[in-house]
This record gives C-alpha cells, structure tokens and sequence, in this order.
C-alpha cells in the first residue's frame, strides 16, 4: 500500500483519517467539497486536493488513479443520492484490486440479523422523518449505497462506527459481527480511533468483504469482554 485516496477528507473523520494515513507514511489523494478546501489546509503541502462533489463521477475517476487502497466516508446528505452516488463511483472507477474501505454507522445491516434497541430504533426513524422532510438528507440513500457495496466482488470492507465522541486516541476499536453482541454494548468509540480502523482495514486482509461494527476498546463492554475471554 502506497498511495491512497480519501474521499470526504475535509470532515471530521476525514481529517483523522488524513493525519493517520500520512503517520503510516502512505501518499494521499483527498477529494472534499471546493467549499471545504479550507478546512484541510494544515496538510496542504502533504496531500494532494482533488475538489469536487463526491458523488461527481468525474471527480472520483481522477481521484483515485493509480491508488492502492481508497477510503470513502458515505454521508447521505441532501436529495441526489449522495452515498450511493459516491459508493459508484468508488466502486466503478478504483483500480483493479484496489481495497475500498467505507464508513456508515450500526444502522446497516448487511444480513438482517442485527438487533436493536427499540429506543436506537426510534430515534434513527425520527432522523429520517426529520431530515426527509426538511430535505436535508436521505438517511435510506445510505442504505442503497451499502446494498452496492455488499454486491460487488471488490475488495470492499464497510466499517459501522457505534456513537461517536472526541478525544486522545485508546487505540483501535475492537469490532464485532452484529450489533446486540455483548461486546458492543456501550456503543461508544472515539472519533479519532474509528479513522485509526479505517486505515488499518487497508492492509487487514481478513476485514474483506466484512461489515465489521466497531466500539471503542476501553469501552466498559469491551473491557468487559477482555477480562472474560
Ligand atoms: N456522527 C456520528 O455520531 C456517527 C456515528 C456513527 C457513524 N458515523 C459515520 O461516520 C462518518 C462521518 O461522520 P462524522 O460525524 O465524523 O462526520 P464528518 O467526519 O464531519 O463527515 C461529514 C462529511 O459529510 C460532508 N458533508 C457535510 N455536509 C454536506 C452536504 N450538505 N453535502 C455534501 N457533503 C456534506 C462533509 O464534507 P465537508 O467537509 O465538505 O462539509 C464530510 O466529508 C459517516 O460515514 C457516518 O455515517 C457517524
């Protein structure tokens, strides 16, 4: 793995992702919005910029030329199908081989057998009641993006991050195959740690074609977990 693209660099997680990408001593590619070039000026003169929706086909073809490995933050905000815009244009144009690692939250579900709390339940409907009817997001756009990726024979990983909160790295989250496992069950992972599990899935090869659910590992049930096993 030499050179990588990320795609949504200049959010939250984008960023980390940048930070700890360029720990790893790779070279990168990031694509962001042009409005939010800005907001990734402390890696200026490390990274290469592609400005551009992520969604625009063009973009994405141009930014993940020659790369090794792309990592891909799917947010389904506005009206025009911006994750799964995203999702194939990734998985379109990405060189052969290429691992794609993308990011979503627990609401995936890749097979049906995730379990819920009615109250996780609840809120994710009021978000999507909410945020449809403002027209802010397509919560269900990342849904579709998602049933894309589980379809394709790429070297895809989809990494569903618990809540999230800010702080000092603990190091990297420890993840399970279904939400409702016990070891999960604090759902809470710091931000800079789920970027940490998006650039190590890159060169874990036993995280293909996984949908990992992710939480922090000195989360109480992690630890938990740990003292037990
Ligand atoms: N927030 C949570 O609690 C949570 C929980 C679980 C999983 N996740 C997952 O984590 C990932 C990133 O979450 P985050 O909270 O850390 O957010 P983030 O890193 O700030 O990412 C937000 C991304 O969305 C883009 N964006 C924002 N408004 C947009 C708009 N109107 N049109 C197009 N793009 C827009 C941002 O680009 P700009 O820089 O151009 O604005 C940025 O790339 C997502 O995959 C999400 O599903 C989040």
């Amino acid at each position: 793995m030499k050179k990588i693209c990320i795609v949504g660099a200049s959010g939250k997680l984008g960023r980390y992702m940048v930070q700890h990408a360029l720990n790893r001593g790779y070279e990168v590619v990031g694509v962001c919005r042009g409005k939010s070039v800005g907001k990734l000026d402390a890696f200026r003169e490390r990274i290469t910029i592609v400005p551009g929706a992520t969604n625009d086909r063009e973009v994405i073809r141009r930014a993940v030329a020659g790369c090794d490995g792309v990592l891909t933050v799917l947010v389904p905000w506005g009206m025009q199908q911006y994750s799964s815009g995203t999702a194939q244009a990734v998985l379109d144009f990405a060189q052969p081989g290429a691992r794609l690692v993308f990011s979503c939250g627990w609401h995936i579900s890749r097979d049906g057998k995730d379990v819920y709390s009615r109250g996780f339940k609840m809120l994710l409907w009021l978000a999507g009641l909410i945020t449809r009817s403002l027209r802010m997001a397509q919560i269900e756009d990342q849904d579709e993006a998602c049933r894309r990726i589980f379809a394709s024979d790429r070297r895809w990983t989809v990494v569903r991050g618990s809540d999230l909160e800010e702080g000092e790295s603990q190091g990297l989250p420890v993840w399970s195959q279904h939400v409702g496992d016990p070891v999960l069950a604090s759902n809470l992972t710091r931000r800079i740690d789920f970027a940490l599990f998006m650039v190590a899935a890159l060169e874990d090869n036993t995280l293909v074609h996984e949908a990992p659910a992710i939480v922090g590992c000195h989360a109480p049930s992690a630890l938990a977990f740990d003292s037990a096993g």
